[in-house]
């Protein structure tokens, strides 16, 4: 693959910010440090039906983004572009543009293996391998054929950065299905990091969890965020608040014309503005428990 440059954790250019005319509806989120992704009129189908529509905004490095909104308004599905996850699912239609790194993550050369090589994703719901603590984790480089001088070390090093390591260190060869859901679920963060990713994308990580290993999570989240760019969808909003740095604010637009509804982004902005001063009611509506 060509297009996607090759080396994703090596120091970033400086890139220039978004023009005016690409301008994310609140320039609230606009900070110094340079957008990973920017969305340009994304939308995307599942056959004839509009899920999202015309998605402008941006992902910036090193920062936690937050999608919030309420059930169906489209956060997985948005979140699935970011690495293509939607090309997994026959129906899908994506439109727009999607710029990763300033290249077209969608564009013909671009390889969306080597793209969710870069850009892991952690499900909701805890799903390791029926395998070892350790082959969970070594799955990846194996089958990247990752260069790896010593694969314990990498194991080691990836259970550590997910927080799990004094837990299971002492039976790396037992089964992963064994653990914990907090601790599965941190198995999966250590399984995303061993493949040396760019960007970690988390649908709801902590709703299968209790507030102990929620918190867990969470402090860990912004522990990896020196490292990583995260961006989480979560129904939590005190989650959101605590955690994300910029937060994006979608819900489900009816189009009057036809009765059908789809997801459009009403705010995006940093998270302490978001949850202390929304610019639109709908999003004052939502935060406040109004609606959703
Ligand atoms: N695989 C799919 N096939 C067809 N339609 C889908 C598929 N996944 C999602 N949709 C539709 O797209 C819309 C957005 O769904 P999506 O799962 O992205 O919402 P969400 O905001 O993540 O909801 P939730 O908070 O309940 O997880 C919904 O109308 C849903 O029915
Ligand atoms: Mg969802």
């Amino acid at each position: 693959m060509s297009n996607i440059p090759p080396t994703p954790l090596a120091p970033r250019p400086t890139v220039a910010p978004a023009t005016e005319a690409d301008a994310a509806p609140s320039p609230e989120a606009d900070t110094d440090s340079p957008p990973v992704f920017e969305t340009k009129q994304l939308s995307v189908s599942y056959g004839s039906a509009l899920a999202v529509a015309d998605i402008n905004m941006y992902i910036r490095r090193g920062q936690i983004t937050a999608l919030i909104g309420p059930s169906g308004c489209g956060k997985s599905t948005l979140l699935r572009c970011f690495n293509r996850m939607n090309d997994l699912i026959p129906d899908a239609r994506v439109e727009g543009t999607i710029l990763y790194e300033g290249l077209d993550l969608y564009g013909d050369d671009v390889d969306p293996i080597e793209v969710r090589r870069r850009i892991g994703m952690v499900f909701q719901k805890p799903n390791p391998f029926p395998k070892s603590i350790y082959d969970n984790v070594a799955y990846g480089p194996r089958v990247l054929k990752m260069k790896v001088d010593r694969m314990d070390d990498l194991v080691e090093q990836a259970l550590r950065r997910a927080a799990l390591w004094d837990e299971v260190s002492g039976k790396l060869k037992k089964s992963a299905v064994a653990l914990s859901g907090g601790q599965q679920q941190r198995l999966c963060i250590a399984r995303a990091i061993a493949v040396q990713p760019d960007v970690i994308l988390m649908d709801e990580p902590c709703s299968a969890l209790d507030p102990i290993a929620t918190a867990r999570i969470e402090d860990l989240m912004v522990e990896l965020k020196q490292d990583y760019t995260i961006v989480i969808v979560t129904h939590n909003m005190q989650q959101a608040a605590r955690v994300s740095d910029i937060t994006a604010f979608l819900t489900a637009a009816v189009n009057e014309a036809t009765g059908e509804r789809h997801g459009e982004l009403v705010e995006f902005a940093k998270t302490a503005t978001l949850f202390t001063a929304p610019a639109d009611e709908r999003t004052e509506a939502y935060i406040t428990g109004r609606f959703g």
